[in-house]
């Protein structure tokens, strides 16, 4: 059931790009198009994005779907998909090459997502995990080497990030702040960056379950860890409005060195 929900996801990833090669030229840059089921403004990208997967999914299979935009669309099968159709908008409106479509498949939770793709929207570079066998880059093997001497860490920046995360920044040796989450998270397993500090004050600003679902399943399963701002394993339900700040980390030995 597993692989045929990955080749679900990994079609549903391929027709968004196509349909985004033509809709994001055509988009104006603030376009808004209402408020998504996650308090946020909806942009039209994310709309067709959106319609693209959600009919797609409900065409072929009778899971919930659980969308940024759109919120829950019930269905009568038992789990859900969680969906962010494109993570990264403004990076996409910017002509910034680096957001991607999130799919991932739970029966409940977080913690129990058994399947986790990623696409990045430009380059077609695919991250995938299903659960207890391992994740895989473009389908080789995620399996970074830890204890590196220097490090890159990404950290969420700007006005609405928290005060203790422009002075984390100044630790490692290098820092990136790349505004998709989702991909980011896959890059810590993927052993480029080291962390990924998402931090808000109050957790205003934090991440929902459809940014991070699919990424979250993708780290675990190369060997790293999500955590909350506590530092507790990461648990979310279905809800596409609930927010958490989150610690994302490859090499455990990291943890010592957060503010
Ligand atoms: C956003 C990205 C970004 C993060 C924001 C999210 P969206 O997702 O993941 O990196 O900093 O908090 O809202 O809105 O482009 O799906
Ligand atoms: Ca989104």
């Amino acid at each position: 059931m597993e692989k045929k929900i990955l080749t679900h996801f990994r079609r549903c990833a391929e027709k968004v790009e196509e349909t985004l090669k033509v809709e994001r030229v055509v988009q104006k840059k603030d376009e808004y198009m209402g408020t998504g089921a996650d308090g946020t403004p909806s942009k039209g990208i994310d709309i067709a994005a959106e319609k693209v997967v959600i009919d797609h999914l409900t065409e072929r299979t009778d899971l919930s779907l659980l969308s940024e935009e759109k919120g829950l669309v019930e269905q009568s099968g038992d789990g859900f998909v969680v969906i962010d159709p494109v993570d990264g908008t403004r990076n996409a409106l910017l002509d910034i090459p680096f957001y991607c479509i999130s799919l991932a498949y739970t029966p409940s939770t977080l913690k129990e997502v058994k399947v986790g793709y990623v696409r990045n929207l430009v380059t077609g570079t695919e991250y995938h995990a299903l659960k207890g066998k391992g994740s895989f880059k473009d389908g080789i093997l995620l399996s970074p080497a830890k204890n590196k001497e220097e490090h890159l860490f990404s950290i969420y920046l700007g006005e609405k990030s928290h005060e203790k995360s422009s002075g984390f920044a100044s630790k490692p040796r290098r820092v990136r702040s790349l505004g998709s989450a989702a991909l980011e998270i896959c890059k810590v397993a993927e052993g480029v960056f080291d962390l990924y500090y998402h931090r808000t004050p109050r957790e205003r600003r934090g991440l929902r379950i459809t940014d991070l679902a699919a990424a979250t399943l993708i780290l675990r399963e190369a060997g790293g860890e999500v955590y909350d701002k506590d530092l507790n394993r990461l648990e979310m339900g279905i809800d596409a409005a609930h927010r958490r700040d989150i610690i994302a980390i490859y090499d455990q030995g990291l943890k010592e060195v957060l503010p």
